[in-house]
C-alpha cells in the first residue's frame, strides 16, 4: 500500500507500508515442527553489566523466557545463542556469558541449565548430543568469532550443526546482518520467530501501519543523523512530530537561532530545512521554545533556563525548558498514541532530567497510549521506575528505529515464508 500524502511528493519519496507488515508473512514459532527437535534460539542477552560484571537489568533475559518455555512444552533440547558487548572477534574475558547463564538458572530453577565454553566446534557439538529433552544450554559469545559480525558461510554452517531448528527472538539484534542473526537461515531451513520478536513487531507495526490519532512521535537523543530518515518515513503519517534533546540544536540551527556551544550536525541542516517546511503539509513539527542551557555539562557552575532567542555564545544546551514542557504536554493530551524514541535531556544527571522526566509522568499518569522505543528511552523509565506503567517498552533501541524507517529487519527477512 502507498501512502498517498502530499508531503511525500513534496519530499520526493513515497512511503510503503507494505515492507513494515511482511514479517506476518513469515513463520512465528507456531508454523514449525517443534517436537524433540534441537532448537538453536538467537536470543539478545546483551543487557548491561556494572564494573563487577553484575547484570543491572535483566529484562531481555526475562522476557525471553515465554519463547524457551514454549520449546520445553514442546520437548525440544534448547541451544540458546546470544552476543554481549562489542569483544571485536576475539575472547573477551569480562564479555563471558556467565552472568547471563546465573540469571538463567535463577529464571528457570525447576530446569538443567549448562553453559558452553564456546559457540561452535567439535566440543560444544558433543554437549549438544547430551542435551535432554527440556534441557537449556547456554552457547558463549558468539561475537568472540570474527566470522559472527562477518556473517561468514563457514561460522554460519558451523553453528547450524549444533540444531534442527532455528527460533530468533533477539528482536535488538534484528536490524545486524550477522550469522547468528542472518546467515544461519541459509543452513536452517526449518525457521521462524519467537514470542518476544512477535510482541515487539506487532505493537510497533501496528502503531505504525494502523495508527490511532492523532499519532504524536517524541524525537529525542544526541544524534540528529540518526533520527533524520525516521523522520522522513513519518512525514504525512504522524500528526504531531515533538522534537527535543541535543537533536532538536540542529533544528533550531536550521531555523536561524544560535545554538551557542549546544551539540549540532551542521551537515545536516540542509535537510533540516526541507523538513521543517513541511509544516503545511499534514505533519506539524514542534521544537522547543526555551531551553535549559549550563556552561560545563560535568560540572556545571551556571544552569539556567533561556528562550530559544536567546542563547549565548558559551550555552550548552542540556534539556527542554518548561514552556516546552507545557506546550508538549498540550499536545500529548489531544493525542491517542505516542511513540517516544530517544529522551529530551540528559537525563542521566539529575540537573537536566526535568524535561524527560515530566513527559514520562505525564504520559503515564494521563494513560496515554505510548510505546517506548528501547536504548536511552527505555533507560530513562526505567531510571524514573515508570517501566511498568507506560503501554509498551521495546527491548532494541536501533532495530525500534529501523521499524520507525518502514524498515523489514534483515533478522526477520532471512526466515522462511509461511506455507
Ligand atoms: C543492542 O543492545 O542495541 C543490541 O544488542 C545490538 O547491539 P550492537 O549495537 O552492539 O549490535
Amino acid at each position: 500500500m502507498l501512502a498517498n500524502n502530499p508531503a511525500q511528493d513534496f519530499l520526493g519519496f513515497e512511503r510503503d507500508l507494505s515492507d513494515i507488515l511482511k514479517f506476518k508473512e513469515k513463520n512465528s514459532i507456531y508454523d514449525v515442527k517443534l517436537k524433540n527437535k534441537r532448537v538453536l534460539v538467537r536470543a539478545d542477552f546483551n543487557v548491561p553489566l556494572n564494573k563487577d560484571g553484575e547484570i543491572t537489568d535483566s529484562q531481555r533475559i526475562e522476557k525471553a523466557l515465554p519463547t524457551i518455555k514454549y520449546l520445553q512444552e514442546m520437548n525440544c533440547k534448547i541451544i540458546l545463542i546470544s552476543h554481549l558487548g562489542r569483544p571485536k572477534g576475539k575472547v573477551v574475558k569480562e564479555l563471558r556469558l556467565d552472568p547471563v547463564f546465573k540469571k538463567l538458572q535463577e529464571f528457570l530453577p525447576l530446569t538443567n541449565v549448562y553453559k558452553a565454553e564456546d559457540c561452535i566446534g567439535p566440543e560444544v557439538e558433543e554437549t549438544v548430543m547430551k542435551l535432554k529433552k527440556g534441557e537449556v544450554l547456554l552457547l558463549e559469545n558468539s561475537r568472540f568469532h570474527a566470522g559472527e559480525k562477518e556473517n561468514s558461510a563457514n561460522f554460519s554452517a558451523a553453528l547450524s550443526k549444533l540444531a534442527d531448528v532455528y527460533i530468533t527472538d533477539a528482536f535488538a539484534t534484528a536490524h545486524r546482518k550477522h550469522s547468528s542473526t542472518y546467515g544461519v537461515c541459509n543452513y536452517l531451513k526449518e525457521n521462524g520467530y519467537g514470542f518476544l520478536m512477535k510482541k515487539e513487531l506487532e505493537y510497533l507495526a501496528t502503531s505504525i501501519e494502523n495508527p490511532k490519532r492523532p499519532f504524536t512521535v517524541i524525537l529525542g537523543g544526541a544524534k540528529v543523523k540518526d533520527k533524520l530518515d525516521v523522520i522522513q518515513y513519518l512525514i504525512g503519517l504522524a500528526d504531531n512530530i515533538l522534537i527535543g534533546g541535543g537533536m532538536a540544536f540542529t533544528f533550531l540551527l536550521a531555523k536561524g537561532f544560535s545554538v551557542g556551544q549546544s551539540i549540532k550536525d551542521e551537515s545536516k541542516l540542509e535537510k533540516v530545512k526541507n523538513y521543517l517546511k513541511i509544516d503545511s503539509q499534514g505533519t506539524k513539527i514542534f521544537l522547543p521554545k526555551d531551553v535549559v542551557v549550563c556552561d560545563d555539562i560535568n560540572s556545571p557552575n551556571k544552569i539556567e533556563t533561556v528562550s530559544i532567542e536567546s542563547i549565548s555564545e558559551k550555552d550548552i544546551g542540556v534539556d527542554i525548558g518548561p514552556k516546552t514542557i507545557s506546550k508538549y504536554k498540550e499536545i500529548l493530551d489531544d493525542s491517542a498514541q505516542v511513540i517516544w524514541n530517544g529522551p529530551l535531556g540528559i537525563f542521566e544527571k539529575e540537573e537536566f532530567e526535568k524535561g524527560t522526566k515530566e513527559i514520562a509522568e505525564y504520559l503515564v499518569e494521563n494513560e496515554i497510549y505510548t510505546i517506548v522505543g528501547g536504548g536511552d528511552s527505555a533507560a530513562a523509565f526505567e531510571k524514573f521506575n515508570l517501566q511498568d506503567e507506560v503501554s509498551f517498552i521495546s527491548t532494541g533501541g536501533g532495530a525500534s528505529l529501523e521499524i520507525m524507517k518502514g524498515a523489514l529487519l534483515p533478522g526477520i527477512a532471512c526466515l522462511q515464508d509461511k506455507k
